[in-house]
């Protein structure tokens, strides 16, 4: 097995991102036996698609890597690295760019929904981001890849690039990988509103939990989170065309391990005045020893540094092998 994900450095991580992607990558970290090997990286490269000033970008990298490290990413079991350190993910992706075509890309449907309708005005380096994405997994031959739901087409896309350039070149060079998406907490919404994912770039606060939120802080969100006057049902089914009251209740069940059927029993009758101090509890009680962590690591950049240093020699070793081969399949003399 090998694992491998990405994910962007743009700051303000929230608990969408932590159930949603980090603690999947925790998860399948602490199950790996001696065989496999994870590889976790901050697409920065992939980041250069927002414009950023060059000292936030700098602390953005520094920052996810501590969060990663607070959450429970061991940098010694697994490769831990910035993606602008190895320079192999943007030549696979040059290569790669032989291989894709503008029609599977004009199918992205994220690509679509963040250019909205200024399409001539976005940035190529949007356009061509899903490639990129394509070379981060091909380059080590990832088998298994946690990522949420709304990253399902691109791993798609990797496997299209995948049999395409195997087949133009004649190898049996890339591995095809499987996108790992965890069912339950695969989509957190905005505490404001029960329709809308739950955002770094929601204009409100009131809307997330952030990373650095501190206990009160997390306690007041949850208690001013937006709700319906009706008491919690008796199962989950009970929470069809609720979407306020199925996201807390899925929160819930996500942190404590059970299912949202379980907390509708145990809840059931009760109002969301009863409900949310526990919610806030159990938020409170997991969230405080990773901000802790992360707080207490972002002060030493040295140390951070450090680990990316290690990360990205062992990334880039495990890189050569295939970028060389690639180069060698298509003929061109390196
Ligand atoms: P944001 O939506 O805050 O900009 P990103 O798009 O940078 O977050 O996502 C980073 C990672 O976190 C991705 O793997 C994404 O699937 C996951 N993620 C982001 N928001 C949520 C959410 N509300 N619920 C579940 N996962 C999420
Ligand atoms: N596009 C992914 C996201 O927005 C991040 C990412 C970049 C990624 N390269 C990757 C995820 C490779 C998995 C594998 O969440």
């Amino acid at each position: 097995m090998r694992v491998l994900s990405g994910i962007q450095p743009t700051g303000n991580l929230h608990l969408g991102n932590y159930l949603g992607a980090i603690r999947n990558w925790v998860r399948m970290q602490d199950e790996m036996d001696s065989e496999s090997q994870c590889f976790f990286f901050l697409a920065d490269m992939h980041s250069i698609t927002v414009h950023e000033g060059r000292e936030q970008r700098i602390r953005n990298v520094r920052d996810m890597a501590a969060a990663l490290v607070a959450a429970g990413i061991d940098p010694d079991r697994s490769v831990l690295f910035n993606q602008a350190r190895v320079p192999a993910h943007a030549e696979l992706c040059w290569l790669l760019n032989g291989t894709a075509r503008i029609g599977w890309l004009n199918r992205m449907t994220q690509f679509k929904d963040k250019v909205g309708k200024d399409r001539e005005g976005a940035s190529i380096g949007l356009f061509v981001y899903p490639v990129l994405q394509a070379a981060d997994i091909l380059i080590y031959n990832a088998t298994h890849v946690p990522v949420g739901e709304d990253q399902k087409q691109h791993l798609e896309l990797a496997r299209d690039i995948a049999t395409k350039f195997n087949t133009d070149f004649g190898v049996d060079l890339f591995t095809m990988p499987a996108p790992i998406i965890p069912k339950e907490s695969a989509r957190i919404m905005s505490l404001r509103d029960g329709t809308a994912k739950m955002s770094k770039s929601d204009p409100s606060d009131m809307s997330r939990i952030n990373l650095t939120d501190d206990d009160d802080a997390i306690m007041t969100k949850v208690k001013k989170a937006k709700t319906d006057p009706e008491p919690l049902p008796e199962t989950a089914e009970g929470l069809a065309g609720r979407p306020e009251a199925n996201n807390l209740v899925g929160i819930y069940a996500t942190l404590s391990g059970t299912t949202p059927d379980a907390v509708c029993a145990e809840f059931a009758g009760k109002g969301f005045g009863a409900f949310k101090p526990a919610l806030g509890e159990v938020l409170v009680e997991t969230l405080r020893p990773i901000r802790e962590r992360f707080m207490e690591l972002r002060t030493d950049d040295a140390a951070l540094d450090a680990i990316l240093d290690k990360g990205a020699a062992r990334a880039a070793a495990a890189a050569e092998p295939t970028l060389r081969a690639a180069y060698d399949a298509m003929g061109l003399m390196r």
